[in-house]
């Protein structure tokens, strides 16, 4: 049976007070925590980096969902491996040798994850189809949490949705997820709803979680 996944996106959260926010998530059920890392290069912003990523990665057990949003993200696979990331998704955009980056996240026996800006054509991702287990799409222009769902690129979910066939790979969707939005990405094929500003406002998250997860 097809069940959605939540991947909660700690750039929404209460910063002075990660911990709580980690035990928030907890107990929502959310069945990841997504970690945007910018680098004020290859998106317009800068979020947090490495050393708030060990220090959440020691003091939760769930699944770690690393988006580099960074150029040359080859150069910082290791630490994020090595600090307990689950996956590791950069962008097929940014600076660098995406073949290379690919191999060294697999070379840490972590799961890879390619994702899209709204501009770039699905078709660019069939040359890495056998070697990933995740594609990302986003569905704003990276950088902000915040922003609106952009509907044109429901059609590129599905057009995703219909390349990978039978491969095992899940279709993560990023940005302006919310109780109207969700239905759509999920109706064109979407595995994977990142929920950032949306899912931190609500006073019951797990009701959120839980609403968001049954969405067909
Ligand atoms: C934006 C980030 C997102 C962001 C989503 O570039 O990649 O993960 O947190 O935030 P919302 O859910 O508010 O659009
Ligand atoms: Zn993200």
């Amino acid at each position: 049976m097809h069940t959605t996944k939540i991947a909660a996106s700690l750039l929404s959260a209460d910063m002075l007070h990660l911990g709580d926010e980690l035990e928030r998530v907890r107990q929502s059920g959310a069945d990841w925590l997504h970690y945007d890392v910018m680098d004020g290069w290859f998106v317009p912003n800068l979020s947090f980096g490495l050393p708030e990523f060990q220090a959440v990665a020691r003091q939760t057990d769930m699944f770690l969902d690393v988006h580099l949003m960074i150029n040359h993200p080859e150069l910082y696979i290791k630490n994020f491996a090595e600090a307990g990331a689950d996956l590791i998704t950069f962008h097929l955009e940014a600076a660098g040798d995406p073949f290379r980056t690919v191999r060294t996240i697999r070379h840490y026996h972590k799961q890879a994850g390619i994702s899209v800006k709204p501009g770039t054509p699905a078709k660019a991702l069939l040359p890495f189809l056998d070697e990933i287990d995740l594609i990302l799409v986003m569905t704003v222009e990276p950088g902000f949490g915040g922003q609106g769902y952009m509907h044109e690129m429901t059609g590129k979910i599905r057009e995703i949705r219909n390349m990978i066939q039978d491969k095992a790979i899940k279709i993560e969707v990023d940005g302006g997820i919310d109780h109207t939005t969700a239905p759509e990405a999920v109706s064109a094929g979407a595995d994977v709803l990142v929920s950032g500003s949306y899912l931190f406002k609500q006073q019951d998250m797990k009701k959120t979680v839980d609403m968001l997860r049954e969405i067909k």
